[in-house]
Formats: structure tokens, sequence, C-alpha cells
């Protein structure tokens, strides 16, 4: 499957929004590697994931846009004659986008209709990804969560999330621009924010271990899956080639679902070392937390044959590796 995924990319234009961030870099360097034209767009807004060590070893093979996705003209410039859009740039952080929700809303929702009307207008054959998230599901009334579950955004976050997929799907049936999503679950890998617990919590779990302190567990029993970053790669290219995908929703989901306390164990033990404490939630996360949550895959994988391949164990340990090696870049 990845011999045909590669050709289909060789050659291609490819624009990656959010590309200096954690998964739009790694896709980077899977594109590049395939032999792709790449052209990373990011703001590099300071709080927020992009940072250019993510993309060290890929000078010269990448083009790359310092640009702000809420800027029209620099979007209509750099998305004309691309063949593929994958769509990542975004504001991620869920307490963030309740303390400042305009921000939110100018990211999430009105820079990603201004994207499609770029497309509509000045490149309608590209056919585009966009990354969304499970967070959309709210507290789950069932689990596993498939694409069919209510959406109830518990956030400012979640209901631009909401608009900007829908945008998505509503361009690719209104006006024949092939567009697809994915919902992402916690994804997890190599460049991942790391610096607080602003975007995810295993980030802050895996900075405090390294620098041998302790970590925080707030609860402890609610149930999480994960993906690996290069998992949510492969998925990413998938609905890109397969027209298949076209005017789609696909849930991603993780190789086993665990408790965060089982997490919290299973990463000192990769580590061989390290200690965490149990803490309720602070009331601004209790209100935004949605309890245990793991996604149904079925829908992806009957449609394109994807599924996780790195078992969560793997993920830390090759995770806890990069940030050995690396940790300077991302504190
Ligand atoms: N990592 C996860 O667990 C997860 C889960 C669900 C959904 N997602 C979605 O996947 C996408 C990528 O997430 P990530 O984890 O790589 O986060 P990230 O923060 O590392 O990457 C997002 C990138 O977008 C850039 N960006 C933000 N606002 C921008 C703007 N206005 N203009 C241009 N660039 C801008 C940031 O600088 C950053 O590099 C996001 O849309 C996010 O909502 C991620």
């Amino acid at each position: 499957m990845n011999t045909n995924i590669d050709d289909q990319f060789c050659g291609k234009r490819v624009i990656v929004t959010g590309g200096l961030g954690f998964i739009g870099s790694a896709l980077a360097q899977r594109l590049a590697g395939m032999g792709a034209q790449v052209t990373l767009v990011d703001s590099l807004i300071r709080e927020y994931g992009g940072n250019l060590f993510n993309i060290e070893g890929l000078e010269g093979k990448v083009r790359v846009n310092i640009s702000d996705v809420r800027d029209d003209h620099s979007m209509r410039y750099l998305i004309q004659g691309q063949d593929f859009l994958f769509n990542l740039a975004g504001q991620t952080s869920h307490t963030d986008s309740m303390q400042d929700p305009f921000t939110d809303l100018e990211i999430n929702c009105y820079a990603q209709l201004s994207i499609l009307e770029v497309c509509r207008k000045y490149n309608p054959a590209v056919k585009i990804v966009f990354a969304s998230t499970r967070q959309i599901y709210g507290k789950p009334d069932y689990l596993p969560v498939d694409e069919k579950h209510l959406l109830r955004p518990v956030d400012v976050n979640g209901v631009n999330k909401v608009a900007g997929e829908q945008f998505h799907i509503l361009y690719n049936n209104v006006y024949g621009i092939r567009a697809c999503v994915l919902r992402l679950t916690n994804t997890i890998g190599p460049r991942m924010r790391i610096k607080d617990a602003r975007q995810t919590f295993l980030g802050i779990w895996i900075r405090l271990l390294l620098e041998g302190k302790p970590f925080e567990v707030w609860g402890g029993e609610q149930l999480r899956d994960f993906t690996y970053v290069e998992d949510a790669v492969e998925a990413f290219l998938l609905a890109a080639a397969s027209d298949a995908a076209n005017g789609r929703i696909f849930n991603l989901g993780g190789d086993c679902v665990i408790s965060l306390k089982a997490l919290a164990e299973m990463l000192i033990e990769v580590n061989s070392g390290g200690h965490y404490d149990i803490r309720p939630f602070p009331p601004e996360r209790k209100q935004i937390d949605i309890g245990d949550f793991y996604s149904d895959f079925t829908q992806i994988s009957s449609a394109l044959g994807w599924k996780p391949k790195v078992a969560l164990r793997e993920a830390l340990s090759r995770t806890l590796a990069f940030y050995g090696r690396n940790l300077k870049h991302y504190v």
C-alpha cells in the first residue's frame, strides 16, 4: 500500500497549513521523502505548536512560508496550482479558546471558510484533507464513539472545529471541491508541544519526567485512546489519495484503550524511572473535561484500509527517545 501511496504524491505539489507544527511537520517529512514538492505555511505564533526545529534535516527540500491562514492574499497566492492541501493550521488549546474566543473563531472558523473560497475561485481541482478533533463529540453517550454520535462541543474550540469541518464537507457537496475530514483523537509522538499543558497533558508529563520532576495526573481513571503520529500521517495520505474519502468524515483511533493512571505508569516504566501524583481536576479543566473517551475507527478501516500500526508502548518509547535527544529545542 505504501508504494502505491508514494507514487500518488511523487512530483505532486502539496501545501500543508500548520506545516511547522507537530503533525504537519511529520507529514512534511514523509511527503518530502516521497518526492513531493512541499510548501509549508505556518504563522509561528509563539504560544502555538510551530517550531522550525520540527523540520530539521528538510532544509532545501521543502518551501517554508511564514504566513497566517487569516491572510487571504497570502493564501490565494500559496494555494494556486497546488494538487493537495493538508489543512492543519489551528489554534489547538481548549482553555485558550475559552479565554480568547475570538482568536479561535478567526483561525478555526473564519479562516477555514476563506481558504475554501480561495480554492473555489482559484484552485477548484485541489484535494483537501482537514484536521478535526474528537473533542467535538463532547461527553460521550456511548463508547466507543463512532461518527454517528451527536456533536456536543464543550468549548469554543469545539464549536469552531465543527464549523471548520462542515464548511469543508459543504464545499465538497455543493462545489465539487474534493474535501474530507479526519477527526483525530489524542495524537502523540516526536515534535509534539511539551512546553506546558496548553495543548496536551502528555506533553507536560514528558517534559517533567525528563527533567526528573514529578508530574500530575488529574483524576486518573478516565479512559483514552492514542494515535502515534506516523499512523496519523498515514491516514492523511490515504484520505488525500482516495476519491472514496471525498465528502466523508472519519474518526482515527488507537491500538488500545487505557486509563490515565495506567498511561502514567507505562510512561514511567518505559522511561525506567519517574514519579507522578494523583490530583483532583482544577475547576476550569473539570468544566470542559469529557470523562472517558475512545473512538470507533471502523469507517476509515473499511473505506481506506487504515488502522493504527504502532502500539502505545512503542509510541511512548520513540517519543521519549526523541525528547531525550532534543529536549532543549522544545522547552
Ligand atoms: N495533536 C492532537 O492530539 C490533535 C487532536 C485533534 C485534532 N488535532 C488537530 O490537528 C491539527 C494539527 O495539530 P497539531 O497537534 O500538529 O498542533 P500544532 O499546534 O503543533 O500545529 C498547528 C500549527 O498551526 C500553526 N498555526 C496556528 N494558527 C495559525 C495561523 N493562524 N496561520 C498559520 N498557521 C497557524 C501553528 O503555528 C502550528 O504550527 C490542528 O488543526 C488540531 O486541531 C490535533
